[in-house]
């Protein structure tokens, strides 16, 4: 088997005819649940990609495995369906996107365009896993750029943060939940009592699981993932057959039932950690193993298709990144940011957006939320009653009061409100008599 090493971008971007700019190109690999999404993307936010990049998409053609099956947002007129890479080589792509998944033909495809110089942006874990050394290689012999932030973690940017945020650093330990089927279904499992394969079908009709999702519930998707981060994050080969892979086939609800006994959570993780080795040197150990995580571990409370990455080294410390680790539209959304890496950023701007000159800021009394009020009142007859007649005489509703003796003829009075103005509580509160008074937004949960 192959090992993986990732090497540095190469080839510039974008072509332009005579000076000028033109549209660039862009022909998507796949239309499904990644693929279609990303088509949708670069209609919906052109502009954001045009301020970007100062240029212009289109999405020339579309390779597909069924060329006659209907597809939304397909134009027949502007956009070129076929199964065949010849024909979507004659429409000229700029660049292609990548969402076609599996190894063959996808890895010929690859190396083919790479080979005539055409930027490649692929989403295809087990293929930069298993074939990286190979198709780098080529991308640099060909000249051209092979991104592939969108394989590991959804919209997390992860990728871009080990190669470019952390490169001077030394990294010791990655932990990872990096498989948002499995993440969805322990989550439904746990918190909803679902059945596995339910939860599964679950996983599958929301767009998480991959065309095979023994890959998701073997932990070999994970596995993919997390020798892509060790490659970048440790500058080594990885073997993805080196790490240990164990998935949730074999978790039952009364592993779960019993592991919130102990006070933690199952969940699929990931690690990649330097070990010091028996004779001396550095190795690396690698696994996917479900595991129990401690209620307060960071990792814990990741629920759902969320994926974590918690990165241990020097000199910076401890990050945690966290976000959608599947789903068509949010890994859409990283396939788009490295499409716009490939266009390459022109001139750099303060905001994202240099035409807005100015957004007017909001008045405070503009968000409505929830307030924590502590006070220290008189304990004596009619006082509550006062304070409730003050909170509504502004429109303030009350949530929870709590009440305790604070000393000789004094109590402490906690309440909380429904979402209201800042403006009304503040003005109700002036009515109040109170020797000492605190007043707090409360953070919404989600
Ligand atoms: P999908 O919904 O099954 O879509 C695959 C697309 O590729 C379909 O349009 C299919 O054509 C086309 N295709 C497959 N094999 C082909 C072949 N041999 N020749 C031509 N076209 C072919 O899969 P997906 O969920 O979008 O996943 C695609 C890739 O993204 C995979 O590498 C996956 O690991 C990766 N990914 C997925 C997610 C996610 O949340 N789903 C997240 C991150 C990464 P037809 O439409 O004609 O069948
Ligand atoms: N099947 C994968 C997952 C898609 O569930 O994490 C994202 O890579």
């Amino acid at each position: 088997m192959e090992s993986s090493a990732i090497a540095p971008d190469v080839s510039p971007m974008p072509a332009r005819v005579d000076g000028e700019a033109r549209p660039v190109r862009v022909a998507l690999l796949g239309h499904g649940t990644v693929g279609g999404s990303l088509h949708r993307l670069l209609v919906e936010h052109r502009e954001h990609v045009r301020l970007a990049t100062q240029r212009d998409v289109e999405v020339c053609a579309v390779l597909v495995r069924d060329a006659d099956k209907a597809r939304d947002g397909l134009d027949p007129d502007t956009t070129l369906v076929t199964d065949s890479l010849e024909a979507l080589l004659a429409t000229e792509p700029d660049v292609v996107c990548e969402a076609m998944g599996g190894i063959e033909p996808t890895r010929t495809h690859l190396l083919t365009l790479l080979d005539r110089g055409i930027p490649v942006v692929t989403a295809n874990k087990q293929l930069v896993a298993r074939h990286g050394t190979e198709l780098f290689a080529r991308a640099e012999a060909g000249g051209a750029q092979l991104r592939f932030e969108a394989s590991v973690c959804g919209a997390v940017p992860i990728v871009r943060m080990l190669r470019e945020s952390l490169a001077a650093t030394r990294i010791e330990r990655l932990l990872g939940i990096l498989n948002g089927t499995t993440n969805f279904m322990l989550t439904a499992m746990t918190a909803h009592g679902q059945g596995y394969d339910d939860a599964l079908a679950d996983a599958q009709r929301l767009g998480y699981a991959e065309p095979d999702p023994t890959e998701d519930v073997e932990g070999l998707d994970a596995a993919a993932k997390l020798s892509i981060l060790a490659g970048i994050a440790f500058g080594t080969t990885v073997d993805i057959d080196d790490v240990r892979a164990t998935g949730i086939t074999g978790v039952t609800a009364e592993d779960v039932a019993h592991a919130a006994v102990l006070g933690c959570r199952i969940k699929l993780v990931a690690r990649a950690e330097r070990l010091a080795a028996a004779g001396g040197g550095t190795t690396v150990a690698l696994d996917v193993t479900p595991m129990l995580v401690p209620e307060t571990h960071p990792l814990a409370a990741i629920s759902g298709a969320t994926n974590a990455v918690l990165v241990d080294g020097a000199p910076f410390g401890r990050l945690v990144v966290q976000g959608a680790g599947a789903g068509g539209p949010e890994t859409a959304s990283a396939l788009a940011g490295d499409l716009v890496s490939v266009l390459g950023s022109e001139p750099s701007f303060l905001t994202r957006d240099p035409h807005v000159a100015h957004l007017p800021v909001a008045p405070r009394d503009a968000r409505a939320e929830r307030h924590y009020v502590r006070m220290q009142v008189a304990d004596q007859p009619g006082v509550l009653a006062a304070v409730a007649g003050a909170l509504a005489g502004t429109g303030v509703s009350i949530e929870r009061v709590l009440q305790q003796a604070a000393g000789e003829g004094e109590a402490t009075l906690v309440i909380t409100t429904h979402p209201c103005a800042p403006g009304d509580l503040d003005s109700a509160l002036a009515n109040v008599t109170s020797s000492d008074l605190t007043v707090l937004p409360m953070l919404d949960e989600d």
